[in-house]
């Protein structure tokens, strides 16, 4: 199906949630009823960029910093395995401590365990996303957050849209799994511009979406501004199943940060993966990208999903059948 930017601005408008619906059944038509699981680590929350909205940015100076050894990354990693993941997820802020060749041994010793494993560690060059990829990683999140350059450039002072899209197309052209996003309800962002989010997601050609509501932190300058709606960020991310139809979406965190049943909502309205959280309790405390981050476990997930009639897919959902 195509949609125009007008059409999507009138279904985000709307008060009408039949989108839902529809974004449900073109989930199960295409990507069936089994949910992926993801095994997050977010193993450094050092970051060197400024981000206005993150709890992480490096402004902050209220933030306990951590990063994990690699023997300690290896570890959570393999707890992950045995308890059944499939795909591994390295998260951090931008932390130059995990340099090039670090980070290619970390990934070549987690895919000795034989799992898909997807990184989301923010900006690089092009030579490193190909050492990477060379090491063994299979995909790679990197939101572009929005599409609206002025909002990118009130957001992230200090940042570059056009370097945030050149990473986007190398990792494509690297033949990465390539994962993008946004967030929704940032202070000023439109609906047109939201619009242009989603446009800009299937003219990627992304692979995988995670959208979640704006939450203000409250040690940045946007404590005072209000949360994304739940409700908008959910109509977003169905509007991207109808129009993208068989990648892979995650129910966020943020989600249900807002609400406890956020995540549950989001898997009937077009999501099909959740990422449960492997790091250790101690260091989840400190990973605050906004407040009140849920940090649900394999099992909250197994319970939950019943209630829904679906089920944890035990297989790794690799490239996307685009038959
Ligand atoms: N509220 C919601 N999501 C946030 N992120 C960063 N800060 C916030 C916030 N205050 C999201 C960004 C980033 C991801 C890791 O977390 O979209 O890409």
């Amino acid at each position: 199906m195509n949609l125009s930017k007008k059409e999507i601005v009138d279904i985000l408008s709307s008060p009408d949630t039949d989108i839902f619906k529809e974004a449900d059944a073109v989930r199960k038509k295409y990507v069936g009823d089994g949910v992926h699981l993801r095994g997050l680590i977010e193993f450094s929350n050092i970051c060197k960029c400024n981000c206005l909205y993150c709890g992480l940015q490096s402004s902050n100076k209220h933030v306990n910093r951590y990063r994990l050894s690699k023997d300690e990354i290896l570890d959570i990693a393999k707890k992950g395995v045995d308890e059944g993941f499939k795909t591994i997820v390295l998260q951090s802020g931008e932390d130059e401590f995990f340099n090039t060749k670090l980070m290619c041994e970390i990934i070549s010793e987690i895919k000795n365990l034989g799992v898909a494993l997807t990184l989301s560690i923010g900006e690089k060059s092009f030579e490193d996303y190909k050492a990477f990829k060379d090491a063994g990683a299979d995909r790679y999140l990197l939101r572009i957050e929005t599409t609206d350059k002025n909002l990118y450039k009130k957001m992230h002072p200090y940042a570059n849209f056009d370097n945030r899209m050149r990473c986007l197309y190398d990792l494509k052209k690297l033949g990465y799994e390539t994962g993008t996003g946004c967030l929704v309800g940032l202070p000023e962002q439109t609906l047109e511009s939201l619009a242009d989010d989603i446009l800009f997601f299937k003219e990627l050609d992304a692979d995988m979406i995670g959208i979640g509501p704006f939450i203000p932190h409250p040690d940045t300058p946007l404590k005072n501004e209000n949360n994304g709606s739940l409700d908008l960020a959910i109509k977003v991310m169905a509007v991207t199943r109808i129009l993208l139809k068989d990648i892979n979406i995650p129910a966020t965190t943020a989600m249900e940060s807002l609400r406890s049943d956020g995540r549950l909502l989001a898997l009937q309205s077009g999501a099909n993966v959740v990422m449960p959280n492997l790091t250790d309790d101690c260091h989840k405390k400190m990973y605050e990208i906004y407040p009140n981050k849920i940090s649900a476990t394999k099992q909250d997930f197994d319970f939950k999903l019943k209630t829904i009639n679906r089920y944890i897919e035990t297989v790794s959902c690799g490239y996307r059948n685009r038959a």
